[in-house]
């Protein structure tokens, strides 16, 4: 045992137990005589108490001496980890009224919450959970976005977990938490201001380092400031498959609260180019909460499909959280479902090997998924099956390709013949998924009619291995 573990151990006593107690997540200290404990998600008061203001105040000055920073009048408040890696937050009174106010969050191991586990516990399907998996190899830009205590530095280390080890990646973050493990990683840690308030380097800072040194993705921890412009930027130059956490509530809320902070630092890109940009960078958003009843979910995985013309974010729900109940102890019932939704990026799956059955994606809904009050994602789907929805896709031309007959590679020539029965059969559809259609071929870089015949192949093949309940 080391010194500051044991002086953790003198110093901490009173909490020790609960220290030591895997299934505690979350201490917390509010003034000497107040101490509750979060197990499965829900607080406890306990019985536990320092001997007084004094004996805490000592333990988390301790706690600073030791990972040099300070905790005094001066620097009421203090951000630490203890050796074991669990995240400490004091603030020391007048501000705390009620004496010294402490959290703890509990160090879990990265092999703790697995998404095996995640799914065991119905935070994630297994569907959610498979999508993910080849969207990171797709190297799609991933934000993470949920409350405080949602979940989210847990599920962007899963995420970074499945990051392909031949790459070079640099993970920036506040004070460490993430525990990627990769042949070819590098991690910054943000620097306090020495008592001259001098020496002090910002995410952002790092940030900039970082993308300076060859990455070939970045990883920015939380983005809570005008570090939101670099991530940006970052994902959109060529650094794909980079991610991050931001605190949201919906999806959509956490591309608006990305845009608020790139707007806190000096940019002077106009307000209109900005929402495009973050549009166009943020390829997913996954959205983690913490349910009423403790329990922590993944309650969307949904694609950024653009900005409209009142420079509203669309988004589609490619799978979603659906609460079907709740149990008599108020625990909640539900399961993630595939909201019927395709990801317009669903063509790259089998242009690069990688195989995702479009049944998972759900049937189309009645009524569309809307994130953050604006709906988005059109189903172009015949009624009767399996969805072969094409969501909008507001960077494509939207200008009618012609056929010629010359496919591209993976794609089957199509007689003339069989162009004219598609062209019939396309007849059939309403305008807005005519218009998907061809804003999805355009981005596919392959003939309205070639695009659709591969939709319609594809939900034949889904229909064939898992006929529709
Ligand atoms: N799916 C899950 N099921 C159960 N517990 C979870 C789940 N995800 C995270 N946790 C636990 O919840 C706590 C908070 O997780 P985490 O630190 O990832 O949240 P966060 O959203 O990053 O919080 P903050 O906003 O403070 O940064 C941790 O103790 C973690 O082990
Ligand atoms: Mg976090």
């Amino acid at each position: 045992m080391g010194v500051f573990d044991q002086s953790i151990a003198v110093f901490l006593a009173p909490v020790k137990e609960y220290l030591d107690d895997p299934s505690v997540t979350e201490i917390l200290i509010n003034g000497p005589a107040e101490i509750w404990v979060e197990r499965k998600g829900r607080l406890t008061l306990t019985e536990a108490k320092f001997h007084d203001e004094g004996a805490l105040q000592a333990a988390v000055r301790n706690i600073a001496q030791f990972v040099k920073r300070q905790i005094d009048s001066q620097h009421p408040q203090l951000d630490a980890r203890l050796p074991d890696g669990s995240r400490i937050h004091a603030v020391l009174p007048p501000s705390a009224r009620k004496g010294t106010t402490v959290a703890i969050r509990k160090f879990s191991k990265a092999a703790d919450l697995s998404f095996e586990r995640l799914i065991s516990f119905g935070s994630i399907s297994a569907e959610g959970a498979e999508f993910l998996t080849l969207c990171v190899t797709l190297a799609k830009n991933i934000i993470v976005s949920g409350g405080t205590g949602s979940g989210k530095t847990t599920f962007l280390n899963l995420l970074g977990g499945l990051l392909p080890k031949e790459e070079r990646l640099m993970v920036v973050e506040d004070a460490s938490e993430l525990q990627i493990t990769a042949p070819h990683v590098v991690c910054f840690e943000t620097k306090a201001a020495d008592h001259e308030g001098k020496g002090a380097l910002t995410i952002r800072d790092l940030v900039r380092s970082a993308m300076r040194l060859r990455p070939d993705r970045i990883v920015v921890g939380e983005v809570r400031g005008a570090e939101a412009l670099d991530l940006i930027t970052v994902m959109n130059t060529g650094h794909g498959g980079s991610m991050g956490t931001t605190h949201a509530n919906t999806p959509t809320d956490a591309l608006v609260r990305l845009e608020t902070l790139a707007t806190m630092g000096d940019t002077t890109i106009p307000l209109a180019a900005l929402r495009r940009q973050i549009a166009g960078a943020v390829h997913l958003v996954v959205q983690a909460k913490r349910l009423h009843d403790g329990s922590r979910k993944i309650t969307h995985i949904s694609e950024v499909l653009g900005v409209d013309e009142h420079g509203r974010y669309e988004t589609q729900d490619i799978f979603k959280f659906v609460q079907t109940g709740m149990t008599e102890d108020h625990k909640i019932l539900g399961e993630m479902r595939g909201m019927g939704n395709i990801p317009t990026f669903y063509e790259e799956f089998a242009v690069n090997g990688l195989h995702f059955d479009i049944a998972k994606f759900g049937k189309p809904q009645k009524q569309k998924a809307v994130a953050g009050g604006h709906s988005s994602g059109h189903g172009a789907g015949n009624s009767a099956g399996h969805t072969a929805g094409v969501g909008t896709n507001p960077q494509g031309s939207g200008s009618p390709s012609v056929a010629t007959g010359a496919a591209a590679p993976g794609v089957p020539a199509l007689s003339p013949q069989a162009i004219q029965a598609i062209r019939a059969a396309m007849a059939q559809l309403n305008p807005q998924q005519q218009q998907s259609l061809q804003q999805g071929a355009a981005k596919s870089g392959v003939t309205v009619e070639q695009y659709y015949h591969l939709l319609l192949e594809k939900q034949k093949a889904a229909k064939g291995k898992k006929p529709a309940a």
